[in-house]
């Protein structure tokens, strides 16, 4: 007796599966990510490395029941964490304690990100980077540095994750409107720090809030992780809308490499919009495909306003990025 079996047909123009690798795994962005990467049906490789306690994450993830395998590995498996990843997202490092800026993580964070960005150019060469750890407008030139060293640096496949900005503008948005925040999208730019976080308002239904209620919206964006460093007392800043950001973020970029349309994000990325300005990487929405970056996008319309915010969010930006190259050059 002949029985006709179902076939499902996929595309073989790309893949759905891939290696996902998570440096810094342990922390507390680490852990929480790890957990929401395992959920991503793309995700078929789970590497998960810290300098502690990856084996432990990774055999606690191990048992949800999704279609990959998760190995947790301690330094000396650094090289096998890496070899074959697809995407690599980096929440290693510090976080912050009250009173602390980003940038007062840069001395901890900076040859942390450096030496993991070595590793990263040695084992994954062709893999997209994804950069959480701060302070992301110097930690990802600091990677831009490292891998132009190596010879490996694509800048379509670099990336600052300032995803946990645009999340905070929807929520905080959806509070002052009373609206649904799932349905609120608003374009966050600049950096990812402070006042080079600036929200493009203008953009959204919300462009004629009187002038103190936009003004505190903006401030509350750009300072909002401030209000988690306070509540966590000395215990960190945010980690748990931040694993949500990363995974939401790297999510994008397996489906840009898995050949899916319009995936677009902002991200921090080496970037053509004001590089004649002398600023040589700058968050705005890029359109994610095969091959990391496939299209930068411009701001479109700006309100004065915001175009003050941009300017003095820049001149901050070139520092910053200066301070990520000045680093590896005296630090190699
Ligand atoms: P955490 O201290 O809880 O975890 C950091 C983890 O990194 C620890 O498990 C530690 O063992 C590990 N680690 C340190 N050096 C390492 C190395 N050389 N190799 C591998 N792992 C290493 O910190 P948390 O809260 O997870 O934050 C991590 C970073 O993410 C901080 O720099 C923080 O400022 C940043 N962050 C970024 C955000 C963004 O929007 N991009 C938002 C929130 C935090």
């Amino acid at each position: 007796m002949f029985t006709k079996v179902a076939t499902r047909s996929f595309s073989s123009s790309a893949s759905s599966a891939y290696k996902v690798a998570v440096l810094g795994a342990n922390g507390g962005i680490g852990q929480p990510l790890s957990l929401l990467l395992k959920l991503n049906h793309k995700v078929t490789d789970l590497a998960l490395y810290d300098l502690r306690g990856a084996p432990g994450v990774a055999a606690d993830v191990s048992h949800i029941p999704t279609n990959s395998t998760v190995s947790g590995y301690d330094p000396e498996g650094l090289e096998q964490a890496l070899t074959g990843s697809d995407v690599i997202v980096i929440p290693a490092g510090v976080p912050r304690k009250p009173g602390m800026t980003r940038d007062d993580l840069f001395n901890t964070n900076a040859s942390i990100v450096r030496d993991l960005a070595k590793a990263a150019a040695d084992y994954a060469p062709n893999a997209a980077v994804c950069v959480i750890s701060n302070p992301v407008n110097s930690t990802v030139p600091i990677v831009a540095e490292v891998l132009k060293s190596k010879g490996t640096y694509n800048p379509k496949k670099l990336f600052g994750v300032t995803t946990l900005d645009v999340l905070r503008a929807s929520r905080f948005v959806s509070e002052v409107a009373g609206s649904n925040p799932v349905h609120e999208k608003v374009t966050v730019v600049g950096g990812h720090s402070g006042i080079t976080i600036v929200p493009l308002l203008s953009q959204t239904e919300h462009k004629s809030l009187d002038q103190e209620t936009r003004d505190a919206l903006i401030h509350r964006i750009q300072f909002g992780g401030d209000e988690v460093v306070q509540a966590k007392n000395g215990a960190g800043s945010a980690t748990l809308s931040m694993a949500q950001a990363g995974a939401r973020f790297a999510g994008a970029v397996l489906d840009g490499l898995a050949g899916e349309k319009d995936i677009v994000e902002p991200s921090f990325v080496d970037s053509p919009l004001f590089k004649d300005e002398g600023v040589d990487f700058f968050s705005s929405k890029v359109t994610l495909g095969q091959d990391g970056v496939s299209t930068v996008h411009q701001l479109g319309e700006l309100s004065d306003h915001e175009e003050k915010l941009v300017k003095e969010a820049k001149d901050t930006l070139i520092k910053n990025i200066q301070k990520g190259v000045d680093f590896v050059k005296q630090n190699p």
